[in-house]
């Protein structure tokens, strides 16, 4: 685990570039911009009502990535970012003045009841056992979160949408005409496993958050599931 200062990168050797992407990491890289993503997660942030949320929230997004959610954050004026994320090389590709941190999520180097929010864009689908790992980073979320913090989480979930997009991309005839089924579905290939474990766990993902967390808001909509809870005394 490093850390590094507001507005640095993680630490690495003198002009030796960005550390290599893995398969995955390029074929995330590619399915949507950085100005894509941003609005995106932009949007997000604001239909969990982040208009209302006070600027200096201490704020703490887990599986940061390359930083595009830190850059809606900051967009929005919220002024205490931090991103976790377990890959140096994405890392290494976030450029403004969130303090970032080299870790996994399950074991987080924070001091407990220090933040007052926990962002998480896509990351808990990535966790090798569901609900084990889930549990264990949603234990460590609500630790670090003081009394009545936040959570909120978007993250793939089996609807109606999603299975037309699966039958879609996984066929390489069809995915070849766009390059942004090509990318999901390059991406769907490397993180299969994971991906979907977590797709076939619904209800014991849905109970280890509502064990953790009051929720706020709960839907699931177009592949996605959109939770935001307060932390559980
Ligand atoms: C779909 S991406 C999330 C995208 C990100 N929110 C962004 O803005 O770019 C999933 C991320 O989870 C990270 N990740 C997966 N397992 C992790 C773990 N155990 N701890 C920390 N980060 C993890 C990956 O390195 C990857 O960056």
């Amino acid at each position: 685990m490093s850390q590094s200062q507001p507005g640095s990168q993680p630490d690495s050797p003198p002009d030796s570039g960005p550390p290599p992407l893995d398969r995955w990491e390029a074929a995330y890289l590619r399915f949507e911009t950085p100005e894509q993503e941003i609005r995106k997660f932009e949007k997000r942030l604001l239909r969990f009502g982040a208009r209302a949320w006070p600027r200096d929230l201490r704020i703490v997004e887990l599986c940061c990535g390359r930083g595009n959610g830190l850059r809606a954050l900051e967009r929005l004026g919220f002024t205490h970012v931090e991103g976790v994320d377990r890959s140096a090389a994405l890392l290494a590709r976030y450029q403004g003045p969130a303090r970032l941190v080299e870790a996994d999520c399950r074991a987080l180097p924070f001091e407990s009841a220090s933040r007052d929010l926990v962002v998480i864009h896509g990351g808990l689908h990535h966790l090798p056992q569901i609900p084990l790992d889930l549990v264990r980073t949603l234990d460590e979320a609500r630790r670090v979160l003081r009394a009545q913090g936040r959570i909120a989480l978007v993250e793939p979930w089996q609807t109606p949408f999603l299975r037309l997009v699966h039958a879609v991309s996984l066929r390489p005839s069809l995915a070849r005409w766009w390059d942004k089924l090509d990318a999901f579905a390059t991406m769907t290939k490397y993180e299969a496993e994971t991906y979907f474990a977590w797709l076939a766990a619904p209800e014991a993902i849905r109970a280890a958050l509502a064990e953790r967390f009051e929720p706020l808001v709960c839907d699931a909509r177009w592949g996605k599931l959109r939770f935001l809870g307060r932390a559980r005394g």
